[in-house]
């Protein structure tokens, strides 16, 4: 796990970030999943950025998080809709070091604040051992196409705690 880092922060999305995330997302395609998908499939997965203003359309019309450490963002994650994690990436020089738990625990606040019992996401299977542990239960496996390349993930789904009576222990 390597040395401690500052504790990451949380804040909401900017339009200047587009940049930044883009870079975080396609050097976390290619540095972490690489166990999980071939050069071709990876490549096809990162060039969903080429297109950076669609990229950065697609941010802003979700409830997007972004961790930073000093200032920086080093992760992101987005709640497309009431209940459904689209996007969650991390930058691999501070994987493995809590940020993806941050943003997800953030997220299923916000979810269940507002009302969602259930939240769903399409893991990819590098981030599927991460869901699992958080309490997420597969419920299908799904092939996607993209750019040409097919890839695999599971449809992934976790009961949120009721948070109709907040402070009551449930
Ligand atoms: C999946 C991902 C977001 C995890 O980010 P992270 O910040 O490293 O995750 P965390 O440090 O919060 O991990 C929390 C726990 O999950 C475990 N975990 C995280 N990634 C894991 C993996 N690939 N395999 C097994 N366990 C993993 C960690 O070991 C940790 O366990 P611990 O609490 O017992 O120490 C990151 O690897 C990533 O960006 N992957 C590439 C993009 C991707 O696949 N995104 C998902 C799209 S659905």
């Amino acid at each position: 796990m390597g040395q401690a880092l500052p504790k990451p922060a949380l804040r909401p999305l900017l339009p200047s970030d587009t940049p930044m995330l883009a870079a975080i997302f396609v050097a976390s395609i290619q540095e972490l999943t690489g166990d999980d998908y071939s050069e071709a499939q990876q490549e096809a997965w990162a060039a969903a950025v080429e297109d950076e203003e669609a990229f950065g359309r697609k941010l802003a019309g979700q409830l997007t998080l972004i961790a930073t450490i000093q200032g920086a963002p080093v992760g992101f994650a987005s709640l497309k809709g009431a209940d459904h994690i689209d996007m969650l990436y991390v930058h691999p020089s501070v994987a493995g070091h809590g940020v993806a738990s941050m943003l997800v625990e953030a997220l299923e606040k916000l979810a269940g604040g507002r009302g969602a019992k259930n939240l769903t996401v399409d893991a990819s299977d590098t981030a599927e051992p991460f869901f699992k542990k958080r309490g997420y239960v597969a419920k299908q496996r799904n092939t996607v196409t993209l750019n040409g390349e097919w890839l695999a993930n599971t449809t992934m789904q976790k009961t949120l705690a009721d948070n109709a009576a907040p402070g009551v222990p449930t």
